[in-house]
């Protein structure tokens, strides 16, 4: 038994010695951080709002709040819209992230029909919100191409714009919904 036991503090050891990190995907490419304290690394309080614009440079994600009540942070993991503020980057292990920088068609540089559509309805006034909306927008049509106009409200109801564009984003949404694309 004694000699069971060094080996399993030898083992234990070495994994202490080996680096953690966080692998996950951001607009299709592949990311992969180390975890710890030092400037170059992720800390495990760090947000991935926080590792997107600061580690990754992706500032097209927008913090205001910073606390899950105003949604232009918003980004879609797997698909789905999650507040990037309020999402932990070590939560994001094996995950697909898609930001507002991620919805242009990569090849042709085409943007997105709800980007031109937003753009075609004059859909923002600062557009600090715009990208947090538009990806929620994006993920509302995802699950449901066809939504009502009430369903896209309430899509958009986590998503706060000071500068009182909802009207036009609801007919943005709607035109893109409406067009099948
Ligand atoms: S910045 Fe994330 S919800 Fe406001
Ligand atoms: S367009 Fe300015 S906050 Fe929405």
């Amino acid at each position: 038994m004694p000699h069971g036991g060094k080996h399993m503090a030898a083992t234990t050891g070495k994994k202490a010695l080996k680096q953690q990190l966080v692998s996950f995907r951001v607009n299709d490419k592949p990311v992969e951080l180390e975890i710890g304290s030092l400037p170059h690394q992720v800390e495990t309080s760090h947000t991935l709002a926080h590792t997107l614009r600061e580690t990754l440079g992706l500032i097209g994600t927008k913090v205001t709040c910073d606390n899950g009540a105003c949604g232009s942070c918003t980004v879609l993991m797997d698909g789905r819209a999650v507040l990037s503020c309020m999402t932990l980057t070590v939560e994001c292990q094996g995950r697909s992230i898609t930001t507002i920088e991620g919805l242009a068609d990569c090849e042709t540089g085409a943007l997105d029909p709800l980007q031109q559509s937003f753009i075609d309805h004059t859909a923002f006034q600062c557009g600090f919100c715009t990208p947090g909306m538009i990806l929620s927008a994006k993920a509302l049509l995802s699950d449901n191409p066809s939504p009502t106009e009430e369903e896209v409200k309430e899509a958009l109801s986590g998503n706060f714009c000071r500068c009182i564009s909802h009207y036009q984003v609801v007919r943005a949404v709607m035109a893109v919904a409406q067009e099948g694309k």
